[in-house]
């Protein structure tokens, strides 16, 4: 089965978007070996600490490495992407030896699909933004702009994040385009 690895734009505890990321893993579980991401460690990217990669970098890296695909999961923060995630796709952007430009840079050709949950506009700034930035660090982006939800009025109060058949639909029809093209 193909490796693909999640990576939620959201450190919060209780995140819609981390929920979302749970529903997409299970309604996968028995079409692709997915895992998820902990970058909570990882520092702000400071070109005074990138040599020697701190060791924690060295492990995101590899975990972006090891997997066929990347399923970023990620809310909307002002019409465009949380620095957490920004910061991860700066990390992975950059070249793998010092003064050598040329050496590998973990987003290389990484196959790479987003999908968000938000407000009216279905995080479709973030995913716009994501759309540029990972085309321009050389990954490649597999279903366009990615699907996006809104949240629904009960949301806010009960914490939860349902799915609806249609909803299901939009997110294994995005998988089987990710999944054929890995
Ligand atoms: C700094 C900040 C900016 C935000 N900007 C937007 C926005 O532009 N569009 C939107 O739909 N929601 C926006 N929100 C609201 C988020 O959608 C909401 O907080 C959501 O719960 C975050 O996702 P999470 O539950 O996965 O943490 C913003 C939230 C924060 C903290």
């Amino acid at each position: 089965m193909k490796k693909i690895l999640m990576v939620v734009g959201s450190m919060r505890k209780g995140s819609f978007n981390q929920q979302v990321a749970e529903h997409i893993a299970e309604l996968l579980k028995n079409k692709a070996e997915i895992s998820f991401l902990d970058y909570k460690d990882l520092p702000f990217l400071n070109q005074d600490i990138e040599f020697p990669t701190p060791d924690v970098v060295k492990h995101v890296r590899s975990a972006v490495d090891s997997a066929d695909g990347l399923w970023l999961v990620s809310p909307e923060y002002n019409h465009s992407i949380p620095a957490v995630l920004k910061n991860f796709l700066d990390w992975i952007s950059r070249p793998n030896e010092e003064n050598n430009p040329k050496a590998g840079k973990t987003s290389a050709d990484k196959k790479v699909t987003f999908t968000g949950i938000g407000g009216s506009n279905e995080t479709a700034g973030c995913r716009k933004n994501l759309f540029d930035l990972c085309k321009f660090i050389g990954m490649n982006v597999v279903g366009d702009m990615g699907t996006g939800f809104s949240f629904d009025r009960d949301t806010f109060t009960t914490g939860k994040v349902i799915f609806s058949e249609e909803d299901n639909a939009k997110l294994l029809a995005q998988a089987d385009t990710f999944l054929a093209s890995l």
